[in-house]
């Protein structure tokens, strides 16, 4: 598999977009913690907390109901892309539920600018490697009726993250 650029099917544009919230988001943290855009820990990971639940949350539920099972089904749900796929989401998944336990057991301040830190970095490194990796692999794997019922199922959805 190769890590060159691939023009972006346009059925999967929807989950892109997606991507680029959750890159700005992460930013944030990125943002705050070098002291350009100064905030309260507690405030940005209960704003982080909200967007997770309210918008990436379903972004990652969109992936694994519409795209994940078509390219199992082609490849194997041993395939490398489609393990790894998971073991990212449960790891980010397991990362903002840190956030959102932060607010109630009051970590430290240094603490919590740790799990702040690691989320951003996971989200970050979780979004360049399905841009660069598993999309450019689901692209190829799917044949084109598949990925028409895709980007129906994406259109009907609707994007999961607001810009
Ligand atoms: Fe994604």
């Amino acid at each position: 598999m190769s890590n060159s650029p691939v023009r972006r099917d346009p059925r999967l544009i929807p989950l892109s977009h997606d991507h680029h919230v959750a890159l700005f988001r992460a930013r944030e943290v990125v943002l705050a913690v070098d002291g350009v855009q100064p905030r309260d820990a507690r405030e940005l990971a209960g704003t982080l907390v909200v967007f997770f639940d309210a918008e990436l949350a379903r972004h990652f539920e969109a992936e694994e109901r519409f795209l994940l099972p078509p390219f199992v089904a082609r490849v194997g749900a041993e395939h490398p892309l489609a393990v790894e796929l998971l073991r990212q989401h449960a790891e980010i998944r397991a990362l903002a539920a840190a956030l959102a336990e932060g607010a109630s057991e009051k970590p430290t301040e240094a603490e919590l600018w740790d799990r702040l830190k690691a989320w951003s970095t996971a989200i970050t490194a979780h979004v360049r490697w399905e841009e660069r990796q598993w999309f450019n692999a689901a692209q190829e794997a799917l044949t084109e009726d598949e990925m028409a019922v895709i980007g129906a199922a994406l259109q009907r959805e609707g994007p999961s993250c607001r810009a």
